[in-house]
């Protein structure tokens, strides 16, 4: 696994990168500029990017409930340019997220797959989820995803 890269806090500044992301990696389904905004306004600490060479290489965005019982976190999004997918990056900007949510004590995480979608669930057992539900038209009309969860061993 490369580290040649860091993870900090998302700036507004990156959020050009963030949408050239997204684009490249959901196409159509790419969230907007606007969305992508109110996430940083919202997530701020849970929003973050990993740098290669003064590049943002991806991002993840966390964040969680307000509901006090019980307050569960979820993994938004998460997405690397595809010339820097393979290098553990992903992983790598998950379990800082993951970090910043059981800081928060949050013990419970949670995120949305779809079932095709092979790397990402790779990428997530590797972090320890499991899936614990499939549901179908998540997304509306045939847009069917498995909801992954991961429990913290933090007290
Ligand atoms: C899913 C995703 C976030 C994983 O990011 P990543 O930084 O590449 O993660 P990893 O380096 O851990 O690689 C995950 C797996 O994909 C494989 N992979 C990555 N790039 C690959 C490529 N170009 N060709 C073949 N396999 C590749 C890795 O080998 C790894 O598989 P392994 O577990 O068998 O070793 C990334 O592929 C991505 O951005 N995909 C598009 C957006 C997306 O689907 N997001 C997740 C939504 S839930």
């Amino acid at each position: 696994m490369s580290t040649d890269f860091s993870i900090r806090a998302c700036r507004r500044d990156d959020l050009d990168a963030v949408c050239d992301i997204e684009k490249a990696c959901y196409g159509d389904d790419a969230l907007d500029r606007i969305a992508l905004t109110q996430y940083l306004d919202l997530f701020a600490p849970g929003f973050l990017v990993a740098e290669h060479a003064e590049e943002v290489a991806g991002f993840v965005i966390a964040g969680a409930t307000f509901a006090d019982a019980p307050r569960l976190g979820w993994i938004l999004d998460v997405a690397v340019r595809p010339s820097h997918q393979g290098r553990g990056i992903a992983p790598a900007m998950c379990r800082r997220a993951m970090d910043e949510l059981e800081r928060c004590e949050i013990r419970t995480v949670r995120a949305t797959v779809a079932p095709q979608n092979e790397r990402s669930l790779r990428t997530f057992a590797r972090l320890g989820f499991h899936v614990v539900e499939a549901v179908e038209d998540y997304f509306g009309p045939n847009e069917k995803r498995l909801v992954v969860e991961w429990t913290s061993v933090r007290e």
